[in-house]
Parts: C-alpha cells; structure tokens; sequence
C-alpha cells in the first residue's frame, strides 16, 4: 500500500504533485532546498549554484488560461502573458487556495534516494535529507515524485572554442544573465537561438553599440500575438488543428503554415531560415526580434567558431573585431544528482523514461520523474496531468505494461521523433501537447469523450473541439472532476478579455459575444474591437 510520498522540490511542479497527492488520499512530504516555493519563477538578484536563474525582464511565452492548474484559472485581471513576477504570484494563490505549505519542509536538500534492500517486496525508498543546520536525516517512504527542475546545470562549452583563454572579452552563461545594463554601449555576441536567446539578444540590443546573434541551425520565429491579437496559443492549441495536422499531409501543412509566417517577415532574407519545417520542431516564441533586425540593431551570425584576441570568428570566416562579452544560450545538462547511478542507464548516461515518467527497469514504479519532456505547449497543464497518472499507477489503480514492452514503446517513440530532432538524447524528451495529454488523461478516466459532449452539450462541445485545448478540459468528469469546469470553459474568452477592459483609454464597454473566440468576438464587436 503506497501512502507516504516524498516530493523533490516545491516549484509549480512541486506544488501540483503535493496537490493531487493530497486529493487521493496520499500524504505528501515536499523537501524544498531554497526557502521559498516557486522554483524557476522566483526570481534571484545573482546566480545560486544549482537553483535555476532567470532574467528580470523575463516574459511567459504560455499564455494565462493554457498554462494555469486545470482547477484554477489565473485571476481574470492578470495580463495574457505575464511577468514572471505576477506567475510567482499565482503559484503562491495556488499554495494558500489548497493549504500546500503545510506539506512543504523548506531549506531542506534532498541528498539522495535510494531502493530499500527489500524494494522488490516493498517498493519502498530510503530518502536521505540535509536541512539548514548540516542535519542528515534518513526517511522511508512508499514512492517518490521528482520536481527538482531541469535549469539548474548550464551548458557553457568553451573548451570547444579554440582562443578562448586568450579571448579578452567576458564570456558567461545566460543562466547568469539577469538584465542588460554592464551592455551598455559594448559590441557584445549572444550565442545561441533558444526562448532565452532570443529575449536576450533583443533586450542586450537596446542598449548595446551592436549585437550579434550567432545560430548554428536559425529558428522560426513567432510572437506571441496571433490574428486579432489574440494569444498564439488560444489560437493553435485546438482539437481540431490537432485532427487537421494529423489528417492533412505535412508538406502542405508546413508549406501553409511557413508561407504565412514568411509573409511577416521572410525568413531567408532575415537570416533566421532553418533547415526544418516549421512544424517539426518548436518555433522561437519572440515578438521583437525581427524589428530589431530590419532596424539593424540586431544582426544575424552564423555559428561561433572561435575567438582571437578581442575578436570571434563564425564558420563562415567572417570576424567581429572588439567584441566586450559573448553570452552562451546554449542550455543546460539534465542531472539528478541525488538519483541512483542505476538509474541513469540511457546510452548517454541519461535517464530511460517510460512516456517521459517511470524508469522502466525499475521492479515496482514507485519513482517518477516530472516535467522532463519537451513541448509546443505549456509545462504546467503535462506535469499536473503527469501527476495524476503518476498518483494512480503508485496506488496500482493504473498499471503499466511489462518492462520489454515499456523499453519497446520507449524505443519507437524516440525513433518516430528522430525526424524532427536529429540527437537521440532530445528525441527521447519530444511529446506532442494534446495527444499525450490525452493519453494520460485516458489513463486516469478524464479525457473528455467527444461524442457523448456532442450528443448531450453540444454547446461545450463547441468550445471543446473549436476552441484552444484549455487544461479544465480534463476535469469535466471522472476522478478529480470538478464542478466548476464547464463554467470556466465557457468564460475563458472573458477571462481574456478582462485586462484590455481595465485598460480601455476611450471609456467605451466592450460588449462583445466570446462564446466562439476568436471569429465571433471580431464580427460582434460593434466597432469596439476592430482597428
Ligand atoms: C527562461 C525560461 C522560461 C520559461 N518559460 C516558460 C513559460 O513561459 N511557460 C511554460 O510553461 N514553461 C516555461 N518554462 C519551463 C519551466 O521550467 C516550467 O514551466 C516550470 O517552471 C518547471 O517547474 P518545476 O517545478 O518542474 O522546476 P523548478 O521551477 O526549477 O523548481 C524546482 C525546485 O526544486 C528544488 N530542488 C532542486 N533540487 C532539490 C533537492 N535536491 N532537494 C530539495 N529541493 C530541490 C529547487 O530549489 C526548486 O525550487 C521556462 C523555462 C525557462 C528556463
Ligand atoms: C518557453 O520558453 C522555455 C524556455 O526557453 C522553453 O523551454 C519552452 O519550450 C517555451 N515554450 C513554448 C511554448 O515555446
Ligand atoms: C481591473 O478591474 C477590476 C474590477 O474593476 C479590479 O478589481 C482590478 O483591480 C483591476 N485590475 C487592474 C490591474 O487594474
């Protein structure tokens, strides 16, 4: 009988976890290493080792009502893209709506998790902890929930570059990064095309003499603003797109989709083309970084290829003179140090992870690691759905297959992704938003059954496969439903809204009609919303 469950850290995928633990029946015991709750979204005015680090300007690219908890929406107010101020502060209404504190022993380090001799009977965990005061403390526990984070070890690969020791410049990780004022007036090269590439690049060149952004592959770049204005996310994550990509053959798919964007702005002239197709891979989410290149502030590179004296050199043999400081945006390594060394049996020394959750060659699965996966969509949502599959597997109301059959799904899976994502290690973390939402929810009982909806609320049904794949979908019915989803599904739109209201200069009303989103508020807006 699991009861006692040991989570790793009190982020939002902590306090999910903690959450969902509680509404089972289990007893959750969160060890939290920082002081606080929160995780990556608090913010830190310098670097912690092994703690995550965030820039001060640093923006979501996951808007409000996709990457809420499925049973609490963002207060209506709250901006569609926020600051990572104002998200700490729904984690914190989050932990005070459902008592999470009181679960949560904070300045307490995990330092290791290992089988107990008798795992194979009981399925049990020996979790040794350090708290503030050097004190070790040794504790069973039936299962344990993984939510240390995966921003922690930056990737900073130097040694690759030859000249580095000689490089006069200052070179760093954007884990250090926090704003751009030691820039001001500096010619300084960003290396590296990730979220955080991006927004560094483009707020390192608002003060900057010159910035360069150096990309070995490019991106597709996206804002955040879709047709009418609307979230990017409101608009792509919907059931239906997921049924068209799946129907509709890809090339027309990516040649739709890339014409559209090119027309923007034109991906070849910009410098940004990748190699990909657009909906291989994530797109860079950025609003400014195309303006900033057509305003020449900003000016693509190709990849780093090394330094000289103050200069760097790119593949293509051209050289920057003078450059004061070089920003790798180069990611991180995935580590778990306090994880057993059996464990991380990948062929690169990676974790092996049954639908990116439980180590298949484990004899009981009563270990899941959460939120290491890759997506186009919101984390939060996965993990919380994560949480629930994990909660029931551990209680053996849920069962997974045998261990060949796990290895076997794992294998083809990483194959199918190789497509798109060329590296073994990344292919293996790629999950598709909706379907692998889906999948668990259908483990757990709560995927919503279209065609019953259609048949007895053909109202909801509407919102549900028209409209954006918001997380109340998944407490409409079965355990953990919950009473008020219906009712949020169908004010999404308003909740939408509410921020532009507050803010409406000319003291008009918005009276519009958000029953369908995005179509019928344009057409219903009276003149209020159209431009
Ligand atoms: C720059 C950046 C921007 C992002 N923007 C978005 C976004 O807009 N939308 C989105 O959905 N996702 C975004 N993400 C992804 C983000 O990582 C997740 O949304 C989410 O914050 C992950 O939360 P977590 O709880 O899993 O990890 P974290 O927030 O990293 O929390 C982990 C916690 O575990 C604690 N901990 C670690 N090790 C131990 C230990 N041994 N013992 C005890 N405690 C420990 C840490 O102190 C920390 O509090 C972004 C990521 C980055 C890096
Ligand atoms: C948002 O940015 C983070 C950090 O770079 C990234 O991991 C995540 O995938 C991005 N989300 C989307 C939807 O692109
Ligand atoms: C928006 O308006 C509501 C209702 O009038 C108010 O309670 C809230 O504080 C306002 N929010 C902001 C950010 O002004």
């Amino acid at each position: 009988m699991v009861r006692r469950v040991a989570v790793v850290g009190a982020g939002s995928s902590g306090l999910a976890c903690i959450k969902i633990c509680v509404e089972e029946g289990l007893e959750p015991v969160c060890f939290e290493s920082s002081d606080d709750i929160g995780g990556l979204w608090k913010f830190k005015e310098s670097p912690e080792p092994e703690r995550s680090g965030i820039y001060r300007s640093l923006v979501v690219n996951t808007s409000k009502e996709m990457m809420c908890y499925s049973d609490f929406p963002m207060p209506a107010d709250y901006p569609n893209y926020m600051h990572n101020s104002q998200l700490l502060q729904y984690y914190r209404l989050y932990a005070d709506h459902f008592d999470l504190l009181r679960y949560i022993h904070f300045q307490t380090t995990v330092k290791s998790v290992a089988q107990k001799p008798d795992f194979s009977l009981s399925g049990q965990w020996d979790i040794v902890t350090i708290n503030k005061d050097g004190e070790e403390e040794r504790n069973v526990f039936d299962a344990v929930m993984v939510c240390s984070g995966h921003y922690t070890h930056p990737s900073l690969p130097l040694s690759g570059f030859p000249g580095y020791e000689t490089f006069s410049g200052r070179c760093f990780h954007s884990w250090e990064y926090k704003d751009a004022d030691a820039c001001r007036g500096k010619r300084v090269v960003v290396v590296g095309i990730g979220n955080s590439g991006g927004d560094i690049a483009v707020e390192i060149s608002r003060s900057a003499k010159k910035t360069f952004l150096s990309t070995r592959e490019g991106a597709w770049v996206i804002g955040r603003m879709s047709s009418n204005g609307l979230p990017l996310d409101m608009t792509a994550t919907t059931r239906l797109n997921n049924m068209l990509t799946l129907l509709l053959p890809n090339t027309l798919v990516n040649w739709a989709a890339e014409r559209a964007l090119n027309y923007k702005y034109d991906h070849r002239l910009y410098g940004l083309k990748p190699k990909h197709r657009l909906m291989d891979r994530r797109p860079l989410i950025n609003d400014d970084l195309p303006g900033r290149i057509l305003q020449g502030a900003l000016v693509m590179k190709t990849n780093l290829k090394g330094f000289k004296d103050s200069g760097v050199e790119f593949e293509d043999g051209r050289v920057e003179e003078n450059i004061d400081a070089v920003v790798f945006c180069t990611g991180y390594n995935v580590k778990f140090p306090f994880l057993p060394s059996v464990l991380t049996d990948g062929p690169q020394g990676e974790l092996t992870l049954y639908k990116t959750l439980f180590p298949p060659s484990l004899v009981r699965p009563t270990l899941a690691v959460m939120g290491l996966f890759r997506s186009k969509g919101p984390i939060t949502p996965i993990v919380e759905m994560q949480a629930r599959w994990v909660v029931k597997v551990f209680t053996g109301s849920s069962c997974l297959p045998p261990k060949e059959k796990m290895l076997e799904v794992i294998e083809s899976e990483r194959k199918r992704n190789m497509k798109s994502y060329p590296c073994p290690r990344t292919a293996a973390l790629q999950v598709e938003y909706i379907p692998y939402l889906d999948f668990m929810a259908k483990e757990v009982g709560v995927r919503p059954n279209l065609l019953t909806l259609l048949l007895t609320d053909p109202v909801l049904w509407v919102r549900i496969f028209f409209g954006p794949c918001t997380p109340y979908q998944y407490r409409l019915t079965g355990p953990g439903q919950w009473a008020g989803a219906r009712q949020v599904i169908l004010t999404q739109w308003e909740r939408l809204a509410q921020p532009f209201r507050n803010q409406s200069g000319t003291g008009e009303q918005a009276v519009c009609d958000f029953s369908l989103g995005a179509c019928t508020w344009r057409n219903s807006c009276n003149g209020f919303c159209s431009v």
